[in-house]
């Protein structure tokens, strides 16, 4: 019997300018507006797909940096991705919404009041995303940015200051019984005193309990820590690693061993593998694809170092292309693993700049598990075989949420995956929670 698997879809660059750079601009659908998303969500319902993840960031980055982002909004500008989400639960009636949240951008008491009322909106259909970027700290007020590490301590006790409100009303503190006239017991709220590191507040919360659980937590940090505050928080974790059984393995035991070290089930998380394929028509094409990206020219290179410069806050493309990178560009706030996907498998000491960003712009084949360009059959065939040789709970495709791009990758693809037995036809109605426990 196949293994049946989770999908989702990751708007990898936010709530932001649609289309841009593509000739698919010309749809004419305005980014700032619901319709665009909308539509693309009604198909991603239709498809089967388990949730929809909001990637944001509530800032342009550092000051200096600012051109590099928005010049071809690589990473900015950004619309909050939590207030996008009552439109997408609108046009649909199964898919989870997962905007991102960062635990820097929102009280606890105010985190738990809006989430709560917009899982009550949806039918329990709403995920969070918490991110621990320390980039915006400035426009929040904090002195200083806060560690790798103590960013996590400060999403973990925020986490739990949220679920505490949320459990706030004890069993039997809402009665809403016409018969006894009676809406509620507020002998049965509990006063909720919160004294931590990070916050400190009272309650209790002045929402209702969910009859159909909490919010599903996600979450996408891939370090120790990242994997720890998974095994201990998280309904579902966003996995970057390479798609080969082996590391497919490995991340699973990781994060399976991190949820029992702190009380859960290996069960609890469903785990989706980020991947984006470019599906095209025939293998011929395909193959026709990757030989052209063999050796990129320099507007190629250039693309390249601009996207990455946007991602690395770093302006790449006022250097010296044909020399080694001084890897002393880079700032303590950039990301190291964005910096170790720059590099590859380079030493840095004697690659040209031009060599780094070129590789990067070649692309490789699905069939032979060089790369990711292939035809709707051969991405079928990774994902099943994943499956069950690797017991893969599913994937996350990324992408924009354009229509055309939804259709370019879905058109094909859902029917092959429904006729092996991959993909699911229907939903239970349990909401985000249900979706993710339905088989
Ligand atoms: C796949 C992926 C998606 C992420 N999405 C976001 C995001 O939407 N917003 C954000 O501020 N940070 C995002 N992050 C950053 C993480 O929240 C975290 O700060 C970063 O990965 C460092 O933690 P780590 O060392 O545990 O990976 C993302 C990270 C990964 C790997």
């Amino acid at each position: 019997m196949t293994r049946q698997q989770h999908f989702g879809w990751f708007l990898a660059r936010g709530f932001g300018p649609h289309g841009w750079g593509h000739p698919y601009l010309d749809w004419n659908y305005r980014w700032t507006s619901p319709d665009l998303y909308q539509q693309s969500v009604r198909e991603l319902e239709q498809a089967g797909f388990d949730l929809l993840i909001i990637e944001d960031a509530p800032s342009l980055g550092s000051p200096s940096t600012i051109d590099l982002r928005v010049r071809q909004a690589f990473g900015g500008p950004k619309h909050d991705p939590l207030l996008l989400a009552p439109y997408l639960f609108a046009a649909t009636q199964h898919l989870g919404i997962v905007p991102t949240v960062n635990p820097a951008a929102y009280l606890p008491y105010t985190a738990a009041r809006q989430f709560a009322t917009l899982q009550h909106l949806s039918g329990h259909r709403l995920g969070l995303n918490v991110v621990t970027d320390t980039g915006s700290a400035r426009h929040f007020g904090d002195a200083a940015p806060l560690g790798h590490d103590a960013a996590y301590d400060r999403a973990e006790e925020w986490l739990d200051a949220i679920r505490g409100l949320w459990r706030s009303w004890e069993p039997g503190a809402l009665i809403a019984d016409p018969a006894a006239g009676r809406y509620a017991d507020g002998s049965k709220l509990l006063p909720v005193q919160h004294r931590g590191e990070y916050f400190s507040f009272d309650g209790p919360l002045n929402a209702i309990p969910f009859t159909d659980g909490e919010p599903a937590i996600v979450s996408p940090g891939g370090s120790g820590r990242g994997l720890a505050f998974a095994g201990a928080n998280s309904d579902v974790q966003l996995a970057l690693a390479p798609l080969d059984a082996q590391s497919i393995r490995d991340y699973r035991a990781r994060i399976h061993t991190a949820a029992v070290e702190r009380g859960r089930r290996p069960e609890d998380i469903t785990i989706l593998f980020a991947v984006q394929p470019v599906l095209v028509s025939s293998a011929e094409e395909a193959d026709r694809l990757v030989a052209a990206s063999a050796n990129p020219d320099d507007a190629a290179v250039l693309a390249i170092a601009e996207k990455q410069s946007s991602d690395l806050e770093t302006d790449l493309t006022a250097l010296d292309l044909d020399r080694p990178l001084d890897l002393s560009v880079f700032g303590d706030h950039v990301s190291q693993g964005s910096i170790k996907r720059l590099l590859g498998a380079h030493d840095p000491a004697t690659t040209p700049l031009r060599v780094l960003l070129a590789s990067l712009a070649r692309l490789g084949r699905i069939s032979d598990r060089t790369g990711f360009v292939g035809t709707a059959e051969e991405f079928a065939d990774l994902i099943e075989d994943l499956g069950e040789s690797a017991d893969n709970d599913g994937f996350l495709l990324w992408g924009d949420l354009h229509p055309v791009t939804v259709h370019r990758l879905l058109d094909e693809l859902v029917p092959i995956l429904r006729r092996r037995g991959i993909l699911r036809t229907s939903f239970g109605g349990g909401g985000l929670r249900g979706n993710l426990a339905d088989f």
